[in-house]
């Protein structure tokens, strides 16, 4: 293909999906956490289409909505003919001097690199065809071929004859070509054949009778082209998708105790001597540095974890930054705005929110921390709650270095403890407590003697 001409992608997105028994539109149920149409709209854009076009039909508004990609333009197909009829209704938006390449919504894991041999394949004068070999083609349209392996015609399964249905050589659908030839083609279609349908499939024998060299390309995996039909085969595929990510994970250099136990359902940046036990989500946008740990039954979102964390199992972390060498969980909430400095220990049932840690500090049981500004080196006894709320609106608690609090503290924002301060156990603060000094809440301790248990009666 010539620099210079113009890849005018085509997405059909208009089926119904009956067998997905669903109000979902087919193309929206989520793969990895992204709608499948999501994946191949991403997939096409990094060969840098100059157009994109996706055909859709059945939940039509609920899928522009979700898509929401002003670049993408789309065409209605209103009642559904087939798949030469659905090409068809994005044909008024395609380039006559342009290459069309045809995707599928519902087949999300193709790959680009497959997709960009398939385009040199055809080049300005040939026809691309992406061809797959199958141990059990039912279902498939056949690749017919002449004596000398040029392709001739694809029958779909319910014209086929006894002859060409013994052909393993299957039609993924997928398919580039110039876009005046295509457009002339898509004219010319007739629905005489089983199904009563205008078959995009026919155009394959119209090219060669034009004398358009028909030349296929092929997936590197059969997953590639595998199209969604039901919620069982969309749980195939995810195991699949989810294999690849652990893979890839792999091979960057992070030790994945079992890849079949690990999810990723967004984008994940990795260093390099990372550990991941069984049954960790990593979901949005997650960066995580070298040399860190994390245990099992993890949920990570959105979230910067630095070089050398320790993360034990059971924590969810959100939005939240861990700094270097921090030892967090188990059993630790990180809710967002979360952003410890490094070298923190966050324990057992303790969630943090809106809250700036400092460098070393502990917070260690049993605790809640919001919209606080932490300084470092400070130890937060168990039991140690930021009252930050007072039924209408939250207030900021500052709790300088060194700050040491008792337990079962209630520091009652907007309240500060001072540099170094000590909090006795059983502290309500509702004043500053001063920097250095020791600052209790007395509550004079009275024994009555001579009191008994109650006794249950006999
Ligand atoms: C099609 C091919 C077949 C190929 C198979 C691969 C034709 C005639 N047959 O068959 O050779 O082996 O795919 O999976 O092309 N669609 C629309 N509007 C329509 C019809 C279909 O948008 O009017 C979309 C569907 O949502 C689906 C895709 O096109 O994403 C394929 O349609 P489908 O009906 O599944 O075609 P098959 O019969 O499987
Ligand atoms: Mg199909």
């Amino acid at each position: 293909m010539s620099q210079s001409t113009p890849l005018n992608v085509i997405i059909l997105a208009a089926g119904q999906g009956t067998r997905m028994k669903s109000k979902l539109p087919k193309v929206l149920h989520p793969l990895g956490g992204k709608p499948l149409l999501a994946h191949v709209i991403d997939a096409a854009n990094l060969l840098k289409p100059a157009k994109m076009v996706v055909v859709y039909g059945h939940g039509g508004q609920q899928v522009l909505d979700t898509i929401n990609d002003s670049s993408i333009v789309w065409a209605e197909q209103k009642e559904q003919l087939g798949t030469g009829h659905a090409v068809n209704q994005a044909m008024s938006d395609i380039d006559d001097k342009s290459i069309a390449l045809i995707l599928y919504g519902d087949v999300p894991l193709i790959n680009s690199t497959t997709l960009s041999d398939l385009i040199n394949q055809a080049g300005n004068d040939s026809l691309g065809l992406l061809t797959v070999h199958l141990e059990d083609p039912t279902g498939y349209g056949r690749i017919a071929r002449d004596q000398h392996g040029q392709v001739k015609y694809i029958v779909e399964q319910k014209d086929a004859n006894s002859e060409e249905l013994k052909i393993s050589e299957s039609n993924t659908g997928i398919l580039a070509v110039n876009g005046a030839k295509l457009r002339h083609w898509l004219s010319q279609l007739k629905n005489n054949n089983a199904q009563g349908e205008y078959y995009l499939t026919d155009i394959i024998a119209m090219a060669v009778a034009d004398g358009v060299e028909v030349k296929t390309a092929h997936p590197a995996s059969e997953t590639e082209v595998m199209g969604i039909n039901s919620r069982s085969q969309l749980a195939m595929m995810e195991r699949a998708f989810q294999r690849q990510n652990a893979e890839d994970l792999m091979a960057k250099g992070v030790t994945i105790i079992d890849p079949d136990r690990i999810e990723v359902r967004g984008d994940v940046e990795v260093g390099t001597d990372i550990t991941i036990d069984v049954n960790v989500v990593l979901e949005g946008k997650v960066k995580i540095a070298d040399n860190v740990s994390i245990g099992a039954n993890c949920v990570i979102r959105d979230s910067v974890i630095e070089a050398g964390v320790e993360i034990k199992p059971m924590c969810v972390i959100e939005e939240a930054t861990v700094g270097k060498e921090a030892i967090v969980g188990p059993y630790s909430r990180l809710r967002p705005g979360a952003n410890l400095a490094g070298g923190n220990h966050i324990g057992n049932f303790v969630e943090i929110k809106n809250s700036n840690i400092g460098q070393g500090s502990k917070v260690n049981h049993l605790t809640y921390i919001g919209d606080t500004d932490m300084g470092s080196g400070v130890n937060i006894g168990a039991g140690t709650i930021t009252a930050n709320y007072d039924g209408a609106n939250k207030h900021r608690t500052t709790i300088g270095d060194n700050v040491s609090t008792g337990s079962n503290t209630v520091l009652v924002a907007p309240v500060k403890a001072g540099q170094g301060a000590t909090i006795g156990a059983g502290t309500v603060l509702r004043k500053e407590a001063p920097a250095g000094e020791l600052t209790l809440s007395v509550v004079k301790q009275k024994t009555i003697e001579g009191w008994k248990r109650p006794a249950k009666k006999k």
